[in-house]
């Protein structure tokens, strides 16, 4: 796909004119940057054929890669899905457990919905964003937005407005800054369909917080989430995982769940309280601070694999790069 960089000016903004600013590009069919509970989206009016076309420009996404629609409540879902009275039920139960919050949800796509928006999937993926700054752009345009992670395709996604400038400036007209995103990993996807609910996407909604509304498998589909890459997330330095047998070296950044270790050249740890939560609110930007720094390499360790740990250890197994640094 062609590259639209063509030194647009991107402009940071925030607050009541930051707001009204993003309003009004969306409202043209243009696409902004926004911040979401989870990560920072970049977001476009997801009844226009223009901006969703901008969107995967703006990314060099391939077509192929559906968009998840962010909605403002659930009278909206009509909108853009159609629900059977037995989905419904089911999407409620979820809905006043976790909306306003980090879980998507792939339901039966209304025509007013393009093919480009879901690669010409039969299902359009949904999600009731918390993040009061998203909240307030989706009631003043009224308007469905698609949004995937505001990241180059493939690379790491933006937890602050500054990671978004980093990876889109001269791309986009305008970057909406709303702080550091809070989860720090992108949501939960779910498929609820027959009689299970089906994560295609570990996040911050944990398969235990699922299991009261109904079975849960958490293995994955193959094709069905056409995003889960397995090179995805990747920072540009070789990243492998830490092998406690290999000598610390001063040309080795790095990355450890909650113990500091000497001898590398950088360290990021993620939660020196070991607190999974936290862990994830700083995963990507450790990592991109790691793949800034002067070292050649990278390493990382695994984290507890329960509750979000199982997302983390979802986006480092696709992040890993080769087997050792060695
Ligand atoms: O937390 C999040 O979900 C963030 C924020 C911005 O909302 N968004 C996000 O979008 O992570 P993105 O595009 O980076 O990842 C969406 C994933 C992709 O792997 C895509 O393939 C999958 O959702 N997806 C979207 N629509 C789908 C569909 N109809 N069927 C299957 N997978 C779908
Ligand atoms: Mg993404």
């Amino acid at each position: 796909m062609a590259l639209c960089c063509v030194n647009m000016k991107t402009l940071v903004a925030s607050g009541s004119s930051g707001i009204a600013a993003a309003g009004d590009f969306l409202k043209q069919d243009q696409v902004v940057a926004l911040p979401t509970e989870t990560v920072y989206g970049l977001a476009g009016n997801a009844f226009s054929p223009q901006a969703v076309a901008s969107i995967f420009e703006a990314k060099e996404r391939p077509l192929s890669d559906p968009l998840i629609v962010h909605l403002l409540d659930v009278s909206w879902l009509d909108r853009v899905a159609v629900l059977s009275p037995e989905l419904k039920k089911k999407v409620m139960a979820l809905a006043t457990a976790f909306w306003p919050g980090p879980l998507t949800l792939l339901l039966p796509k209304k025509e007013t919905i393009s093919d480009l928006v879901t690669a010409g999937l039969e299902t359009v993926a949904v999600r009731i964003p918390s993040h009061p700054v998203m909240r307030e752009i989706l009631a003043a345009t009224d308007l469905p937005l698609a949004a995937p992670s505001a990241n180059r395709f493939g690379r790491i996604s933006p937890t602050a407005a500054s990671d978004v400038f980093a990876e889109l400036s001269g791309c986009i007209p305008l970057i909406l800054d709303g702080g550091p995103c809070s989860h720090g990993v992108e949501s939960t996807i779910v498929w609820p369909h027959e009689d299970v609910l089906q994560i295609l996407r570990p996040g911050p909604i944990t398969e235990e917080e699922l299991k009261p509304f109904g079975k849960v498998l958490s293995q994955s589909v193959h094709g069905k989430a056409p995003g889960s890459l397995k090179s995805h997330y990747a920072p540009r330095k070789p990243l492998a995982w830490y092998d406690p047998h290999h000598s610390p070296c001063e040309e080795i950044g790095l990355l450890t769940f909650s113990q500091p270790r000497k001898g590398y050249g950088a360290l990021e740890v993620l939660s020196p309280s070991g607190d999974l939560r936290e862990a994830a609110a700083n995963l990507y930007g450790a990592l991109r601070r790691l793949d800034e720094s002067s070292v050649t390499s990278l390493v990382v360790e695994p984290v507890p694999e329960h509750g979000i740990g199982c997302a983390i250890m979802d986006r480092l197994r696709r992040a890993v790069t080769s087997k050792s640094v060695a």
